[in-house]
């Protein structure tokens, strides 16, 4: 199976270790609008450099991954979608809903298969929390705490993150993982409450650098997701996550910079409480193309298609409303 990447930047480095190290898959050719950064995953991947054309031309590559800036996901995933590739595109998905709904609609059109990646599902710790309280081990889950965060994102291409109509700010780029993985725990969202702070004191932009959402679920449960970019450069992590859910039985909290990372207590007589660290033994990176691989080989059904993708773009748009209304915003305004 013949690959292409486009876009050759932090995510592009990620993409191009994770398919070099998949059998059976060769990733043909790379290309970006960097020499250097298009060199550097080339090399990775024992890749050529080529140029978009000629990776969406190149009748044996059957996949192409997106890893460019998300101003750019519409058009090159269409255009990808439109010469017969499968398509892996970073997260988010689009920075519109029309966006999204349009790449979505001509991958259909097309018959090939979308994948978004949103892969802190394949994270163990949270894909291990996800089955932990899918199994019962704190009754019923009820409200949740993420955090997600650390210093701006200066390794931009030409500083794209700091553009809110190219990143769409913290709440869309970063929190968007949240949303999403909170979507598999409990479902529908009914409405988002949100307030973001520009001008942060590490990173005096014009972004929405920190951000804190209060999500309804349409079950009733409530979360609570805070994003930042806006660590100081001198913190002692650069990137740190952490999650809490309570539920009716116990809680299960999560702290990536803790030794003991994941802890569970519970009153449940069928469950001990523990606490254990999580050591990060499948790279989730790998593990989601790995699947994704696979539902193009078998044609099965893509792990995070086009319309969940939509789905937590939702939550996104909804946040970044409500922080400029300062009111709570319904997903159905969302359009
Ligand atoms: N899934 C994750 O965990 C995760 C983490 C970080 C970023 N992302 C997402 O991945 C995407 C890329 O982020 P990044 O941090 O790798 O960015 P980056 O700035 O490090 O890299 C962007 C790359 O795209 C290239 N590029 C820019 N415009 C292009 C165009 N029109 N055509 C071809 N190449 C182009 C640049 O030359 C550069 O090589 C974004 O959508 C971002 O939100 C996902």
């Amino acid at each position: 199976m013949y690959v292409g990447i486009i876009g050759c930047g932090m995510m592009g480095k990620i993409h191009s270790k994770a398919y070099k190290e998949l059998k059976g898959i060769n990733v043909k050719a790379v290309a970006s609008l960097s020499e250097q950064q298009s060199k550097e995953c080339a090399e990775i991947a024992s890749a050529k450099i080529a140029s978009i054309d000629e990776i969406l031309k190149d009748e044996e590559i059957k996949i192409v991954s997106i890893c460019t800036p998300t101003d750019t996901h519409k058009d090159l995933v269409i255009e990808a979608a439109k010469n017969r590739k499968h398509v892996f595109c970073e997260k988010p998905i689009a920075l519109s809903i029309e966006d999204a709904e349009e790449m979505v609609k001509v991958c259909k059109e097309n018959d090939v298969l979308l994948g978004v990646n949103h892969v802190v599902r394949f994270f163990e710790a949270y894909s291990k929390a996800k089955s932990l309280l899918e199994g019962g081990v704190i009754g019923k889950a009820v409200m949740a705490r993420m955090y997600r965060g650390g210093v701006f994102p200066n390794h931009g291409w030409n500083n794209w993150f700091n553009e809110l109509d190219k990143s769409g700010g913290v709440l869309v780029d970063l929190s968007i993982h949240d949303f999403d993985f909170l979507r598999t725990i409990f479902g529908e969202v009914e409405s988002v409450t949100a307030r973001t702070i520009k001008k942060t004191p590490s990173h005096p932009g014009e972004n929405r650098d920190h951000a804190l959402a209060i999500i309804r679920f349409k079950n009733g449960s409530l979360a609570h997701v805070e994003g930042s970019w806006a660590e100081p450069e001198n913190a002692p992590s650069k990137f740190r996550t952490s999650f809490e859910f309570v539920g009716t039985e116990g809680m299960i909290t999560y702290d990536s910079d803790e030794d003991f990372t994941m802890r569970i207590q519970t009153i449940s007589e069928v469950h001990l409480a523990f606490s254990n660290t999580t050591p990060l033994g499948t790279d989730p990176y790998k593990h989601h193309i790995e699947q994704f691989i696979k539902a193009v080989e078998k044609k099965h059904e893509v792990p995070v298609d086009g319309n969940e993708a939509i789905e937590a773009l939702k939550i996104s748009l909804a946040a970044n409303k409500s922080a400029e209304t300062g009111k709570p915003v319904k997903l159905t305004e969302v359009l």
